[in-house]
């Protein structure tokens, strides 16, 4: 018999990579999606479109994680063996903006599931997609399970009762419910309106005279970036574990995003320079003087994390995982992806 999984956000990153890998080992899928007046299946259309994928493996439903009728519906119809919670309004910058709706929905979201998995009585394992957002004003270097959290943002607020939410039903209701504390992991699939994928964009656009510059806010954050298919493959294997606990998945390196916009330059064969300060800062190149970045304060947070790296010891000794793709790797097939698919539209 196949297992089931569901996965609520199917259609954001991380959800496409997991149904991807989940259909590869011979489980049946279920995805939740929300209704939209365009159409966000692009990173799991190549799979809805197999006919043979779709009839035996791949399910889609309609629903949301502010709407419990929809996702009790859902659980008790696919009757999973694991869930994994990946929905989530998960930009931070977003969350200042919109503080109710990112705690209804990351939140009181988690909770919805969790209880319902409780009432129904249904017996399935639980993935809830933490992140090292919850570390925010770092209080140890690196970040590890046990160092307290500082969340510092609406996002990393709802977060923090989500993580919570979930050891309490581990703990009163017997649950295997995981934590996966997720350091930022990227890739060719990352939403655009992340810093990483916007500058490689911005990059591949601005070299081939498609974009004036790229402009961005504080440039000098740190973060430890890796490759979320690997970090996909973490999830899975946190729940095929002899028993449920909380991971951090990272790779232990962390780069500022200067750092990154200067790699991603490069990997096109162009150096950056730097001129002027704080908001006034440009980026320019040093093959024509040509100011290709420059700053906006309008991207600044109103509190900012400003460093992050985490230690994956953990992992590494419990489950076997360990990250593959370095800094400089990930910058670069990004990079080459964005600059590959600019070229062919631009030509078409
Ligand atoms: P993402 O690309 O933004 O995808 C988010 C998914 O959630 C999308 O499928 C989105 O649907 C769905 N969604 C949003 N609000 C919803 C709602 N109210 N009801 C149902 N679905 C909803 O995020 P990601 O990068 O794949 O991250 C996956 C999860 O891991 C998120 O919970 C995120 O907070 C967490 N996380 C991410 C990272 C990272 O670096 N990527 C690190 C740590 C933790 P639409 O496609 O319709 O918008
Ligand atoms: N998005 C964005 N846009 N960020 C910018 C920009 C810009 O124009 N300019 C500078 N940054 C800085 C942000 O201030 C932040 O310090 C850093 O770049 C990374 O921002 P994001 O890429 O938006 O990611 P994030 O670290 O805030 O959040 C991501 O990682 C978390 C895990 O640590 C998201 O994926 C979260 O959902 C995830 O939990």
């Amino acid at each position: 018999m196949s297992k089931v999984a569901l996965i609520t956000g199917v259609t954001g990153q991380d959800g496409s990579y997991l149904a991807e890998l989940l259909l590869n080992k011979g489980y049946v899928v279920h995805g939740v999606v929300r209704r939209s007046s365009t159409f966000n299946r692009e990173r799991i259309e190549h799979l809805y479109l197999d006919e043979s994928i779709r009839e035996q493996s791949f399910h889609l439903h309609y629903g949301d994680l502010t709407d419990s009728s929809s996702l009790n519906r859902i659980i008790e119809k696919s009757e999973p063996d694991e869930i994994y919670n990946l929905a989530a309004q998960s930009h931070v910058h977003v969350s200042f903006q919109m503080p109710e709706y990112t705690t209804e929905t990351d939140a009181v979201g988690t909770l919805r599931i969790l209880d319902g998995i409780k009432e129904l009585g249904i017996k399935t394992k639980f993935y809830q997609a933490s992140t090292s957002e919850l570390f925010g004003k770092v209080q140890e270097i690196p970040q590890t399970e046990t160092t307290p959290f500082y969340p510092r943002n609406p996002y990393a607020n709802a977060k923090l009762f989500s993580y919570w939410t979930t050891v309490n039903y581990r703990e009163a209701y017997n649950l295997f419910a995981s934590n996966g504390i997720l350091f930022n992991h990227e890739s060719e699939r990352r939403g655009e309106s992340f810093v990483t994928r916007k500058i490689t964009m911005g990059v591949a656009r601005v070299l081939l005279g498609l974009q004036d510059r790229i402009i961005l806010g504080n440039i000098d954050a740190k973060r430890d970036w890796g490759y979320a298919p690997e970090y996909c493959e973490g999830m899975w294997m946190m729940l095929q574990a002899a028993e449920p606990d909380d991971f951090v998945l990272a790779t232990n390196e962390t780069h500022t995003v200067r750092e990154f916009i200067e790699e991603a330059f490069s990997v096109l064969g162009e150096n950056i320079i730097w001129q002027g300060e704080n908001e006034n800062e440009l980026g320019v190149l040093y093959s024509n003087g040509k100011t290709v970045v420059s700053i906006d304060k309008r991207y600044y947070r109103p509190t900012e994390v400003d460093l992050l790296i985490g230690n994956p010891e953990k992992a590494a000794r419990i489950l076997g995982w360990k990250p593959k793709t370095n800094f400089k790797q990930l910058v670069k097939l990004m990079t080459l992806s964005d600059y590959t698919k600019t070229k062919t539209i631009s030509h078409l």
